[in-house]
């Protein structure tokens, strides 16, 4: 019987994605089913404890699988603001998003990962993308649109795992597509010569509302595919994603499970609870 609430705040959170449904490796301390303005999560959070290295301090982590527990959510079907909202609500300031995506460069080769540092939209701004509307009138920075504190963690934790067979590119510019159908091969080159590294269909309205909650995101990639644009490669299919991430599944737990570990770490609190991030967002409520 497992408790259905959790004294205490939470700052760190992970969003699981495609193959990364469960973090079955940590323990389970509560499932929280939380209720928003924006509605019911994708998913309940399980609040799993992982022991500080430092301290030996039971620290707390909330994951969320963005798809839901049984996959049924397409991209365009989750909800991502209940789901910011969601973490926000119990105190994580900090999340490792997780997530598929195409490879659009040859030397990002499928199971590779990468922690991307730019994105280009390529939604259809069909997805509620902004909690800020209504008399709500406030703009935040997303120049940079993760956080790079927390991007320089999760690529030191990346790059340990070298010799077990993770590879890790450091840098790239995601594209993100609204899907659910893939891209067709003119978009694809397209992309190419945007300087598009990857694409995917989730990482995007995500990173903007953790933006907007002042939440410090990073999202990590695993390539799974080389969409279509590659001649010598067969083109993308659902099959080929699910292969892919089931073979590197292990390889994508032991990552996440590095970077939870060094944010578990008594040094990073202030990261953690975002105080880096205090007074982003520039409010102002409409007089009219
Ligand atoms: N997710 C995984 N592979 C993808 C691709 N080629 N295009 C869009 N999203 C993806």
């Amino acid at each position: 019987n497992i408790p259905t609430s959790y004294s205490g705040p939470v700052h760190i959170g992970v969003i699981g994605g495609t193959g990364l449904e469960h973090l079955p490796d940590f323990n389970k301390a509560a499932v929280l089913n939380v209720d928003t303005p924006y509605g019911t999560p994708s998913s309940p959070i399980t609040i799993l404890e992982h022991p500080s290295p430092s301290t030996g301090k039971p620290i707390p982590i909330a994951f969320l699988a963005r798809h839901g527990p049984h996959h049924a959510l397409a991209p365009h079907e989750v909800p991502s603001r209940a789901n910011i909202a969601a973490l926000r609500h119990i105190g994580v300031r900090c999340i490792i998003a997780f997530s598929a995506a195409g490879s659009l460069a040859e030397e990002v080769k499928p199971r590779d990962f990468v922690v991307p540092d730019q994105v280009i939209d390529r939604t259809k701004g069909v997805r509620p993308w902004t909690f800020f509307e209504d008399g709500v009138v406030c703009h935040v920075p997303f120049a940079d649109p993760f956080d790079g504190k927390v991007g320089e963690v999760v690529r030191k934790c990346g790059h340990s795992l070298e010799g077990e067979g993770v590879v890790l590119h450091d840098k790239g510019t995601v594209i993100v597509m609204e899907g659910p159908q893939f891209s067709t091969r003119a978009e694809s080159n397209l992309y190419r010569t945007w300087g598009g590294t990857v694409i995917n269909m989730s990482t995007l309205p995500e990173a903007k509302l953790a933006a907007e909650a002042e939440i410090a995101y990073q999202v990590i990639l695993m390539s799974t595919d080389y969409d279509c644009w590659h001649d010598t490669n067969e083109d993308v299919s659902v099959e080929m994603v699910m292969g892919h991430m089931r073979a590197n599944a292990v390889n994508a737990r032991r990552f996440i499970a590095a970077v939870l570990d060094e944010l578990s770490k008594e040094e990073h609190i202030d990261l953690v609870e975002a105080k880096h991030l205090a007074g982003q967002r520039k409010f102002g409520v409409s007089t009219y």
